[in-house]
């Protein structure tokens, strides 16, 4: 049966029409190829990024969305300018991506925009009615608690691209949430998995950006090395499926081919394998309930010795400094996630070292004032308050 076919039996297992915001970076470049695999009646209708106009530039000529966006005002005005031929509505600002978000003629918005960016565009194409491809898991660590409030139908309109929810994703089609036990999130242990505490304070940006298994942007390649990522995917989890943090565990699963797992209440436990590619994850998210093929390199268990082991907490508080904002609620994983993003630059810039990460980010979250039930204002401040605190106590400290 044909992907046409579908459709006109009237069941809706295709939503053709599709927009990434971050399609510049590591996710939408890979979305777009899987895309572009897919063929017709995949279609690309928006396009956003924050600033690189000519990456951008080249993804509109091959693919023909009817509408952009660029965070960046002039480098929006050089973009509008480049593809005067193309006829394509360029839109500019953080206003710009979330009225893409909404208003795209789009039957699925792909967000893979980094960080905090991720939150309003999140929002709008959810209030807008749209289904969600999610890779921005920031959105849900800072706002999966207004989301529940504001759009409590919010689980059934996104799917998620990590390869951890992914995976438990589908390890939870067709089975009885109530009968879930726990569920088990997989990590690498990121590159310094086996270095000492000594060691970790002369790691360098470089050596933290070469994640051992992925191939991804920086931001969350550092955060899988503090295994800060780690936490946000807790944090992300939690929201997505509805479960309380103390039902979800993390295990260290260095050769990440399990890429997560559901323990039910009579001891079964599902488990989804694969290599890691995230073109699979991103795939099923743009062809589910269905599936397609491809010719992504195929798992080959004979090549794998699975191993897993406890998280070290002690060298890697990130973990822990996630679920303890997660547990205090309100805007105090908006902060963790803000601390986190500045203390990240921080160290990439070399201004701070790669165990001061934790450091000013526990520091940052202790005097952080929570508000319950934010709306979207308590959450943007508290997002620019925690910058601000973060670099004042870096200035301080030294
Ligand atoms: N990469 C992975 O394998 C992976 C796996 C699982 C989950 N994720 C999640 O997916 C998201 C994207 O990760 P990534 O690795 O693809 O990041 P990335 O390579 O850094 O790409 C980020 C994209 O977002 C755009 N962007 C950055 N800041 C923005 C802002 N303030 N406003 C609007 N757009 C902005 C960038 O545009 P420019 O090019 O102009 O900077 C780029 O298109 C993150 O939330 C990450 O945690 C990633």
């Amino acid at each position: 049966m044909t992907r046409n076919t579908i459709f006109k039996t009237g069941r809706e297992l295709v939503l053709p029409k599709i927009c990434i915001l971050g399609s510049t970076g590591s996710i939408g470049r890979q979305a777009l190829e899987v895309i572009n695999a897919l063929g017709p009646p995949y279609e690309i209708v928006g396009l956003s990024a924050r600033n690189s106009y000519k990456k951008l530039e080249e993804q509109c000529r091959l693919y023909r969305p009817k509408q952009v966006a660029l965070n960046n005002t002039e480098d929006a005005a050089l973009l509008k300018e480049n593809l005067g031929d193309l006829g394509v509505e360029v839109l500019t600002g953080d206003e710009g991506i979330s009225s893409l978000a909404g208003d795209t003629e789009a039957d699925l918005v792909l967000v893979a925009t980094v960080g905090f960016s991720g939150l309003l565009p999140t929002l709008s194409a959810l209030k807008s009615g749209k289904k969600v491809a999610l890779a921005n898991k920031e959105s849900l660590v800072v706002g999966g608690e207004l989301l529940s409030r504001e759009i409590p139908q919010f689980r059934e309109m996104v799917i998620p691209v990590d390869s951890e929810h992914s995976a438990i994703y589908q390890c939870l089609l067709g089975q009885n949430k109530e009968k879930v036990k726990k569920i088990t999130l997989t990590a690498s242990g990121g590159p310094f998995k086996n270095l000492y505490t000594e060691q970790l304070k002369e790691a360098t940006p470089a050596q933290a950006l070469k994640h051992p298994n992925w191939s991804m942007g920086p931001r969350i390649t550092i955060d899988s090395a503090t295994l800060m990522n780690k936490g946000f995917e807790v944090l992300e989890a939690s929201w997505l499926f509805g479960l309380e943090l103390e039902r979800i565990e993390v295990m260290i699963h260095p050769q990440s081919v399990i890429h997560s797992m559901v323990e039910f209440v009579d001891g079964t436990v599902l488990a989804q394998m694969g290599t890691p590619d995230m073109r699979v994850p991103i795939q099923y998210a743009l062809t589910h309930p269905d599936r397609e093929p491809n010719d992504f390199p195929a798992l080959d268990l004979l090549k794998h010795q699975l191993t897993f082991e406890p998280p070290d907490k002690e060298r890697f508080p990130c973990l822990d400094l996630a679920y303890q904002a997660g547990k205090a609620g309100g805007t105090s994983a908006a902060c963790l996630n803000a601390a986190d993003e500045v203390a990240v630059d921080l160290f990439l810039k070399g201004v701070i070292r790669f165990n001061d990460i934790p450091r000013y980010i526990e520091l940052t979250l202790k005097e952080h004032e929570n508000v319950e039930e934010p709306s979207v204002d308590d959450i943007i401040e508290a997002d620019w308050e925690a910058r601000n605190r973060l670099v004042k106590t870096v200035a301080r400290l030294g």
